[in-house]
Parts: structure tokens; sequence; C-alpha cells
């Protein structure tokens, strides 16, 4: 009973990545539609390259409209034949596919070096049983990223170049499986009957949900991952920690997901990835939800500063900071008191850092801090310029809504420039707030808002957005009523003419 019991509260990751599907027909039509990219004289019409359609190839034509088929159609076209037709070949406008042939290598394609698959079709190597070498595709640049890529039963060839390759690193639509080497485990379903497959993955490819799980030591089988491609959501279970993933280094997600999705885990008090080093989402944000977990429930600063180096956007952060202060790498932490009491060779800093009037002398002592877990606020002072801060990368408030840097009545103060900051955080409204300082801080609106894409946060200035610093009317106030966070703002940002640029640039920062 217990057991039947037991067994239905499997941990469960959901079968998304299955093979690709595409209709050929609807894909050429699509392609030929783009008449400002595909010249009436340089496409290739045939549904498959077969004897009866190869001589139909533009083969003066050295960028081709195409989608690429071979299938066993094209098995009894000779070599020497596929070379003299692609010979002038170098980019595919389009896709290419190679199902079902018994072919065992595309050198063929000798001068291709270029994919634009505009309409981010499959890309399809499958069922190809002597296929040895793709290599072509390893070297290859794309000008459209991240289109789905399917390789799947070539049974005498090696993928894995695939997926450390330069020109393939943006993508995480892959589904790679069956191959002589694969480029890792590609996740389908796993529960805690076959958890134990994934015993030797070191990578896994897909997105993995874990629901109602309620046996973690089961899941110590997957303790050898040390790579993730793909959104990862861990809901409803009573996990403490996920330590099963404690040799994870890398994550990389996807651009329309929350890529680490924490959400009703009441037991959940660390999050125990204690190899994480990097997050990837493309250009876009890296998402991360942590919702719903049990009240002590802790950030460690090494957690907080990968999050932060990355461009991490959170959905909710429910989470305070850990009270550890011993780091893995042995950098200096200190809990911040005062100005006058703080050592004069702190890296790190947990607490919330107030500079004010007096303090003046001792801010040398912040030059080699890199982050601040806490607030900042620097006010009342003389101060002119924030050089003392040029190796502060981040500062990031967990558990309190007050601004992450807020520069408040420093009379002198004109010159706000942070060399290394990027992303601070705080759940509150306003990452930065800038008031009553020396009134020349910014000049334009311009200035402003290129300060805002250098530090990667929005600025409240004076109590009011950028396109405040020049009231002279060309601007029209943006909505500021109670929006959480910075997207919200720019997304009603009143794009001028002349700031067209600048505001595509936040829109992407803020994406
Ligand atoms: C592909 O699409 C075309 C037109 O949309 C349709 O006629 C054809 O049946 C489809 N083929 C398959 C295999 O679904
Ligand atoms: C491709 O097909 C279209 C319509 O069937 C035809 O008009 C066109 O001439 C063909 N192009 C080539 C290069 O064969
Ligand atoms: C390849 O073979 C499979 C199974 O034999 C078949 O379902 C599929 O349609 C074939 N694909 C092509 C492009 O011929
Ligand atoms: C590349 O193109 C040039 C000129 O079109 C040709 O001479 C050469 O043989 C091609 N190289 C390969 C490997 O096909
Ligand atoms: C993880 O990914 C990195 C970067 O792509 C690669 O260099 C490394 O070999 C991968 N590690 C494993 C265990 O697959
Ligand atoms: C893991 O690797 C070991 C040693 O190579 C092998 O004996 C075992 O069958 C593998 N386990 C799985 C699930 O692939
Ligand atoms: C998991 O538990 C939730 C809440 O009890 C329930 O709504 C959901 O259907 C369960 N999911 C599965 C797959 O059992
Ligand atoms: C989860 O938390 C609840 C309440 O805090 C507790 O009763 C239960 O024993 C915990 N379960 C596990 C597996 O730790
Ligand atoms: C943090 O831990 C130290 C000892 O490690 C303790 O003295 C201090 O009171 C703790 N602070 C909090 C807020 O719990
Ligand atoms: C700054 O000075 C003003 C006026 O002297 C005072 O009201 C305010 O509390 C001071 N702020 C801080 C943070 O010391
Ligand atoms: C940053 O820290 C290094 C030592 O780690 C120091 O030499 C350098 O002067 C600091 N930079 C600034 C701008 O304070
Ligand atoms: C902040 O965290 C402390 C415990 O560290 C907690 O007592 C307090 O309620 C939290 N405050 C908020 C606003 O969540």
């Amino acid at each position: 009973m217990t057991c039947l019991l037991l067994l239905t509260l499997f941990v469960f990751i959901t079968p998304i990545y299955t093979v690709f599907t595409y209709n050929a027909t609807d894909d050429m039509a699509l392609l030929f539609e783009t008449t400002e990219y595909c010249d009436s004289q340089c496409r290739f019409n045939a549904s498959e390259v077969s004897l009866d359609t190869i001589n139909l190839w533009p083969v003066d034509c050295t960028d081709v409209c195409a989608i690429l088929k071979f299938t066993s159609s094209s098995n009894n076209i000779p070599y020497e034949k596929l070379k003299s037709t692609f010979l002038n070949l170098k980019a595919i406008i389009g896709v290419f596919r190679v199902e079902n042939t018994t072919m065992t290598n595309l050198s063929f394609f000798g001068n291709l070096t270029f994919m634009y698959n505009i309409n981010k079709n499959v890309l399809s190597i499958s069922n190809n049983p002597k296929l040895t070498d793709v290599s072509v595709l390893f070297t290859m640049g794309n000008s459209h990223l991240n289109y789905p890529v399917q390789f799947m039963n070539n049974p005498k060839l090696d993928v894995s170049p695939l997926c450390v390759r330069r020109n393939f690193f943006d993508f995480n639509r892959l589904y790679i499986v069956n191959n002589m080497k694969d480029c890792g485990c590609t996740v389908t379903i796993i529960n805690y009957a076959n958890v134990v497959n994934f015993k030797n993955c070191t990578s896994i490819f897909g997105p993995i949900e874990f629901s109602n799980a309620t046996d973690p030591s089961k899941l110590s089988a997957l303790s050898n991952v040390r790579n993730i491609t793909g959104p990862i959501s861990i809901k409803n279970t009573n996990f403490q920690n996920l330590s099963f993933f404690s040799k994870v280094e890398r994550m990389k997600g996807d651009d329309s997901a929350v890529n680490l999705d924490i959400h009703n885990n009441p037991n959940m008090t660390r999050l125990g990835l204690d190899s994480l080093l990097l997050l990837h989402s493309g250009d876009a944000w890296f998402r991360v939800n942590i919702q719903g977990v049990h009240p002590d429930f802790c950030l460690t600063i090494e957690e907080m500063q990968v999050f932060t180096t990355f461009n991490t956007k959170y959905v909710k952060l429910e989470a305070n900071y850990c009270n550890i202060t011993t780091r893995k790498d042995g950098q200096k932490t200190c809990v911040f008191e005062s100005m006058s009491a703080l050592a004069d060779d702190c890296v790190h800093i947990m607490g919330n850092v107030a500079v004010s009037t007096g303090d003046e002398e001792y801010t040398r002592k912040l030059s080699i801090v890199t982050n601040i877990y806490g607030s900042l606020s620097i006010t009342n002072t003389t101060l002119k310029n924030l050089e003392f801060l040029g190796n502060l990368t981040n500062v990031a408030v967990l558990n309190d809504t007050s601004p992450a840097i807020l520069l408040d009545s420093n009379s002198d103060l004109s010159d706000i420039f942070l060399l290394s900051m990027r992303f601070p955080y705080t759940p509150g409204p306003n990452a930065v707030v800038v008031q009553n300082n020396d009134a020349n801080i910014f000049l334009s609106p311009y200035q402003c808002e290129n300060y805002q894409n250098s530090v990667g946060a929005y600025v409240l200035y004076n109590g009011k957005g950028c396109d405040w610093v020049l009231s002279d009317g060309d601007y029209t106030e943006i909505d500021t009523g109670g929006a959480p966070g910075i997207s919200e703002k720019t997304a009603t940002r009143n794009c001028g003419v002349y700031w067209i640029l600048i505001c595509a640039l936040l829109f992407f920062v803020n994406i």
C-alpha cells in the first residue's frame, strides 16, 4: 500500500523536448514569399534533392534560397555530382535537412559557411546510418540564432562538438538523441523509477520539471550533472534544498520561460546550488522565481553574486541572505556596522552600508569592495564623485523595498559614475535614487539615460524619470503609478526622435 502511494507520488519531467515537426511545403512557400531575401534566380524549387531535381540547382549562385532536403532519393547521386553542384554555394537562405540517407559526410558543401535561417525552420539530421562527418555544421555561421535543431538516429555520428562550439552556443532548442555520441542526456521524463538511468549524465538538455516529489534522496542519481540547458521548474515538493544539483555549474535558459522556477516548496530553506558559476539566456534576461518557500529560506552571498553577475530578472524573490560570512574563495566578507568601524580590506559587505556626514575620510575603505549584500546610501556628504567605488560591481537588497543605491543631499556631488556597477537590485520600485545633489549631474536626458544603460537599472532622478532632466516640454511624463519594476516604466517611455537609439538600448536592458 505504502509502495503504491510512493509510486504515484513520482517526480516527473515533462516531455516537452520531443521531435520537432515541420511541413516542408509550407516552409518553402513562406521562404519564397520573402522576396527581399530570395532572388528568384537563386532559389531551389524542388522538395528534395534527387537525380531528377538536382539539375534545378542554380549552380552559379553563391547565396541560394532553399529548403534543401536530402532523403533516400538522394542516395544514388554520385558524390562528384553533388560536389560540382554545390561548388559555389556559400550561404543557404533557408535551411537544410538530411534524413534517411546513406551519406557518410557533407563535405560536398565545400564552400558553405553561412546559413540565413530567416524563418527559423527546423534543421534536421536524422536517420542516417552511415553519416560520420557533419563538420560543416560545426563551423558554419548563423544569422538567426536559436532555431530548432534536431539530430537523431545517426549511429555513427558524434554530435557533441555542436554543443561546445561557439556557433551554436545561444541555441537551446536542441533535440539530440540516439547518435553515436549525443551532447548529454536529453531529458524526456524522469521519475523515481528511471532516475537511475541518468546516473552518468553530466549535462542535461530539456526542460526539467519536478512536481509533487517527496523523496529527494532518490534524485542523488542526478548528482553528476554539471550543465543544464533548458528551464527548471520545482513546484509543490517538500525538498529542503536542491543539493542533488550541487555540482551544477552552468545553466542555459530559454528566453521565453522562467528558467529557474521554485514555487510552493514550503520546506525549502536553502537553494544548495553550491557550484553554480554561470547563467546564460542568450540576449534576454535569465528569469528566476523563488516563491512560496520556507519563511527561513536564505540565499548565500555566493548564490546571490551569481544571480547579480548575469542579467537575472525575478518574478518573485522571497529570500533573505543567509547569515554566513565565510566564502569558499576565501575573499573577505565584513558585516557593516559603521564606516568608522569597517575594516580596510573588505571585498564583500553584508548589511546596509551608510556613508553620511563625517564619513568622507573612510571612503577609501570601500575601494576594493566588489559586492554589497544590502543597500548603499550616500547622504549629507561633501563628496564630489564616486571614484572610490570603482570596484563595486553590484548592490543587492533582499527583504526590504529601499533603493539599492541612494545618493541624497550631497551638495557637491556632480559625478556619480560607477565604473563597474551592473544590475543593482531591490525588490522595491527604485533600484537607484538620485536626489538633491549638485544640479549638474545630468545636463540632458541623454546623459541620464546613458547612465541607466551603464548601470543596467532604472534611475529615479529628483523624483522623476530621466525624461524630466530637461523639462522643456519635449518629453511627456511616464506612468510610474505603482509600477513594480523598471520594465513597466521604460515600456511606457515616450521615445522622441533623438532618443530612439537610447530607448532601444534601454528596452534591451529591460526586456
Ligand atoms: C503541408 O502543408 C500543405 C499545405 O499547407 C498541405 O497540403 C500538406 O498536406 C502538408 N503536408 C503534410 C505532410 O502535412
Ligand atoms: C519555381 O516554381 C515557380 C512556381 O512553380 C516557378 O514560377 C519558378 O519559375 C520556379 N523557379 C525555378 C528556378 O525553377
Ligand atoms: C524517413 O524514414 C521514416 C521512417 O522510415 C519516415 O517516417 C520518414 O517519412 C522518412 N523521411 C523522409 C524525409 O523520407
Ligand atoms: C570553392 O569555390 C571555388 C570557386 O568557386 C572552387 O574553386 C573550389 O573548388 C571550391 N571549394 C570546394 C572545397 O568546393
Ligand atoms: C559544460 O559546458 C561547458 C561550456 O559549454 C563545456 O566546456 C563543458 O565541457 C561542459 N561540461 C560537461 C560536463 O559537459
Ligand atoms: C554508467 O557508467 C557505468 C560505467 O561506465 C556503466 O557500468 C553503467 O551502466 C552506466 N549507467 C547508466 C545508467 O548508463
Ligand atoms: C500536484 O499537486 C497539486 C496540488 O496538490 C495538484 O493540483 C496537481 O494536480 C498535482 N500534480 C500531479 C502531477 O500529481
Ligand atoms: C515539511 O515541513 C512540515 C511543516 O513545517 C513538517 O511537518 C514536515 O515534517 C516537513 N517535511 C519534511 C520531509 O521535512
Ligand atoms: C549571525 O551569526 C553570528 C554568529 O555566526 C551571530 O553572532 C549573529 O547574531 C547572527 N546574526 C543574525 C542576524 O542572526
Ligand atoms: C541629512 O541632513 C538632514 C538635515 O541636516 C537631516 O534631516 C537628515 O536626517 C540627514 N540624513 C541622514 C541620512 O543623515
Ligand atoms: C580596485 O581594487 C584593486 C585591488 O583589488 C585596486 O588596486 C584598485 O585601485 C581598485 N580600483 C579602484 C578604482 O579603487
Ligand atoms: C526580513 O527578514 C527578517 C528575518 O531575517 C524577518 O524577521 C522580517 O520579517 C523580514 N522582513 C520583511 C519585510 O520581509
